[in-house]
């Protein structure tokens, strides 16, 4: 039984999407849970890259299954853009299977998202106006409607009226904004259904299936665990389950079948959208790794918030997940800098803090205890060896897991699939 899952450790843009094609090369089937296309991968292979965001990025291979799971929320325009798109770069997707439970992603979601966070002005929670907060609200609300029903025209008809017609007072009365047609959004959606019937399945069944058979099965988490909407910086935070467990909801797998969790640790933090960040580097420094590391939302374009790694962040997010190994990645953008640091503390009105606070509130007015190593000057992407890494970079990586207790199992020092150092099977 092999199933593995991996999940961003930080704030998300943490180098998943390369940490995934890499480890895709060995599995048979991969497998998106949650979150919707408010996430972003960029995949680099030779000379060409790839930026998906539902589609899991082991399509990439041809012949690997790809699953977008029940957790996952679907904006069906979207999607088949991203079909067309790979197919268009001669991708297939004949491989994809989506499942009929996904939520979908509807025009009002986007729109709504939209007049919220307007509406929240200088408290705006920064999100990525995709609608994900608003579907999965819906979900939770039991008026969602789902990618199955895309296939039963009555049933649809009938059910969007009603979500319609409530999602259109709330326009016109809480936004003064004018609402969506019926008529259009109906025939939209069920001309989406006709495109994707193909795809749909039980996927709960299949990726069980393909576990209990043997097969590698890789879980492809989105965002990261601070975004978690529980275990997160609340209620900076997207409105899913990016921690390990969400795998096993989000796809329909019991928590006894998953083998292996890696974290995926950027050698940094980022952050995009509003929220604490205790160890923001507000200064020349953060804009110099910003551009090195090219830190723009692969999503917005944002530019994303730039600071050291954060070991008490870390060492919750190990908790919570329970990884069993960290990947660390972009280790090169950090090569020429003279000293490096890892936040091992907080002080919080004078008194030292070991372990991530329960609530968010305080982390604005935290101040990070600084642990300083030395730099390693010097290029390190063509390095394929770990012991040809500088001694500087190794004790910067040793400590790292030394701090958050797991050990490590992969490095990443540059963009394409070459660029990595595993230091043991993955799977
Ligand atoms: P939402 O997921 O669009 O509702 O956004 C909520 C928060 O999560 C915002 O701070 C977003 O910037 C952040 N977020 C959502 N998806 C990603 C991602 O894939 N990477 C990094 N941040 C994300």
């Amino acid at each position: 039984m092999s199933a593995v899952v991996i999940v961003g450790a930080q704030w998300g843009d943490e180098g998943k999407g390369k940490v995934i094609d890499f480890l895709a090369q060995q599995a048979d089937m991969v497998v998106r849970h949650q979150g919707g296309n408010n996430a972003g991968h960029t995949v680099v292979v030779g000379e060409e890259e790839f930026r998906l965001h539902l589609i899991p990025s082991g399509i990439l291979y041809g012949d690997k299954w790809c699953v977008i799971g029940a957790g996952v929320v679907i904006d069906p325009r979207v999607l088949l853009e991203e079909i067309d798109y790979l197919g268009r770069r001669g991708i297939a997707s004949d491989h994809l299977r989506i499942a009929s439970q996904a939520h979908l992603i509807m025009p009002y979601h986007a729109r709504l998202d939209a007049l919220s966070e307007d509406r929240l002005g200088a408290h705006k929670l920064g999100t990525t106006l995709r609608g994900i907060g608003p579907a999965y609200m819906d979900k939770a609300a039991r008026i969602g409607l789902r990618v199955g029903e895309l296939m039963h025209p009555a049933t649809l008809a009938t059910r969007l009226q009603r979500v319609l017609e409530e999602k259109n007072r709330l326009l016109a009365r809480a936004y003064d904004v004018e609402g969506f047609a019926y008529d259009e959004v109906l025939e939209t959606y069920l001309g989406y259904g006709e495109q994707l019937r193909p795809y749909l399945a039980n996927t709960a069944l299949l990726i069980n299936q393909a576990i209990d058979r043997g097969d590698r099965v890789l879980f492809e988490g989105a965002q990261g665990t601070m975004l978690d909407i529980d275990h997160g910086t609340y209620p900076f935070v997207t409105s899913s389950h990016p921690v390990a467990g969400g795998a096993c909801i989000g796809a329909g797998v019991g928590p006894t079948k998953i083998s292996q969790v890696y974290g995926v640790v950027k050698a940094y933090t980022s952050r995009v959208g509003d929220g604490p960040f205790p160890t923001e580097l507000r200064n020349a420094l953060g804009s110099d790794i910003r551009d090195r590391g090219h830190e723009y939302g692969t999503t917005t374009g944002r530019p994303r918030r730039i600071g050291w790694l954060d070991a008490v962040a870390l060492r919750h997010a190990a908790r919570v997940n329970g990884f069993t190994g960290i990947a660390v990645t972009r280790l090169d953008v950090l090569d020429m800098l003279e000293e490096v640091k890892i936040a091992v503390a907080y002080r919080y009105h004078g008194e030292r803090i070991d372990e991530f606070p329960d609530h968010a509130e305080g982390l604005d007015d935290v101040e990070p205890e600084y642990e300083t190593l030395p730099g390693w000057q010097t290029p390190i992407g063509a390095v394929r060896k770990y012991a040809d890494l500088p001694v500087a970079a190794r004790h910067y990586l040793e400590r790292i897991s030394t701090l958050i207790g797991v050990p490590m199992v992969l490095v990443s020092v540059g963009r394409e699939r070459a660029n990595t150092i595993p230091l043991q099977p993955l799977f």
